[in-house]
C-alpha cells in the first residue's frame, strides 16, 4: 500500500512536490521476461455515444482536425468501467486526450495503477526511473542537477525524438497515461509533441501504401539498454527485439497507421541495408515534417494526457530552462501484438 500524501514529510522549496515519485534507478532490480497475454481492447466494449464518459457538463475542444482533444468536466477517477471503455475508444478516435483539472496525481499509487490496468497489464520499464515497490511507474524527471534527457539527445541540433513507447515489446502499449507532478508554467515549455501516424499513412499515395503492405520491421530495445548500462543505470530485463508490421490496424476502429519510429525501429525485414535505410529515412522525414498532422499537448497543474501509442508517435520538447523541475509519471498498459494492415 502506498503512503498517502499526508504521511509524507513536508516538502522543502527545493524538493519535488511529490517526493514519493522521485525516480530510483536500482541496478540490482531484475524483472522476468514479459509473458504473452490475451488482449481484448476495452474500446471494443464501448458505447460509441460515450454516455458514461461525456456528460452534460463536459466540454471538448479539438486541438486539430486529425488528433487531439482537450476535455474539461470529466474526472477520470470517477469513471465507471463503462466510462473507461469509452475513454479507450475516444483515445483511439482522437489519438490524444488532454484531461484538465484531474485529481489523478493525488489518488495514491494503488488507485492510479488500478485505473490504468483497465487497459492492459502495466509495462515495467527495463531502464527508466521507477518508484520503490512500484515498478509500474515510469518516472520522467529533470531538474537543475539531473538532466538525463539532455544526455540522451547528446550534441544534436534539435531535441526532437519521435517514438512510440517501448515499441520493441511483443505487445506494445495502447492507451497510455501521463500525468504531471511538477511542470514548467504554461508557456514556459515542456509540452509533448504528437504526430498522427494514421494521418501520416493516409497522406501516402495508394501505390506507396500498397508497397508498404505486408512489410515488417525490427524494433529493438538494445540501444536503450546499452545507454542505461553505459551511464551506470539498470537493465532490469534483457533487451528484446521484435518484428512488427510497418502498417498496423487499430483493433477497435480498424484505422490503419504507420508503425515505425526512429528511436526503436532498426530495419525492414528482407530488405538490403541500403534499401531499408532509404525507406525508413523517407518515412521518418515524412513523420517529422508533418506539422499539419501534429499537435502539442500542453500541461497545467492537474493535467492528465492519454494517448493511443498504436496510432501516434510523440516527442518531449526540450525547450525549458534547465533550472526548472519537470516531474511526470507514465503508466503504460500493454495491448495486442500489432495487427498487420
Ligand atoms: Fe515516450
Amino acid at each position: 500500500m502506498a503512503p498517502s500524501i499526508a504521511d509524507l514529510p513536508p516538502v522543502k522549496k527545493d524538493e519535488p512536490s511529490y517526493p514519493f515519485y522521485y525516480p530510483i534507478f536500482d541496478t540490482e532490480e531484475r524483472f522476468t521476461p514479459i509473458e504473452k497475454f490475451e488482449h481484448t481492447d476495452p474500446g471494443s466494449r464501448a458505447d460509441p455515444a460515450k454516455p458514461h464518459l461525456l456528460g452534460p457538463n463536459t466540454t471538448t475542444n479539438d486541438i486539430s482536425p486529425y488528433l487531439g482533444t482537450e476535455i474539461i468536466g470529466v474526472q477520470i477517477s470517477q469513471l465507471s468501467p463503462e466510462g473507461l471503455d469509452e475513454l479507450g475508444l475516444l483515445a483511439a478516435e482522437r489519438k490524444v486526450l488532454v484531461f484538465r483539472d484531474q485529481d489523478f496525481k493525488d489518488l495514491g499509487a494503488d488507485r492510479q495503477i488500478e485505473i490504468a490496468k483497465h487497459f492492459g497489464p502495466i509495462h515495467q520499464h527495463p531502464t527508466s526511473g521507477n518508484v520503490k515497490g512500484y515498478p509500474q511507474f515510469h518516472v520522467v524527471y529533470r531538474d537543475a542537477e539531473h538532466d538525463r534527457f539532455r544526455e540522451y539527445i547528446g550534441d544534436r541540433a534539435n531535441r526532437t525524438s519521435w517514438h512510440s513507447d517501448v515499441s520493441y515489446e511483443l505487445q506494445p502499449p495502447g492507451a497510455t497515461f501521463f500525468f504531471v507532478l511538477d511542470n514548467p508554467a504554461p508557456g514556459a515549455g515542456g509540452d509533448t509533441l504528437f504526430t498522427s501516424q494514421a494521418e501520416a499513412y493516409k497522406r501516402l499515395s495508394p501505390e506507396f501504401q500498397k508497397r508498404l503492405e505486408g512489410l515488417r520491421a525490427v524494433h529493438s530495445g538494445v540501444a536503450q539498454a546499452e545507454f542505461s548500462k553505459k551511464r551506470g543505470g539498470p537493465v532490469r530485463r534483457d533487451p528484446v527485439e521484435h518484428e512488427h508490421p510497418v502498417v498496423r490496424v487499430h483493433p477497435v476502429t480498424g484505422e490503419k497507421a504507420l508503425y515505425v519510429n526512429p528511436n526503436f525501429t532498426r530495419r525492414i525485414v528482407g530488405f538490403k541495408t541500403e534499401e531499408s535505410e532509404y525507406l525508413l529515412k523517407f518515412l521518418y522525414d515524412h513523420i517529422a515534417k508533418g506539422a499539419d498532422f501534429q499537435i502539442r499537448a500542453t500541461y497545467k497543474p492537474g493535467t492528465v494526457v492519454v494517448w493511443d501509442n498504436r496510432l501516434t508517435v510523440h516527442s518531449a520538447s526540450g525547450d525549458f530552462d534547465q533550472s526548472i523541475r519537470r516531474h511526470a509519471i507514465r503508466l503504460t498498459p500493454q495491448a495486442e501484438a500489432p495487427i498487420a494492415g
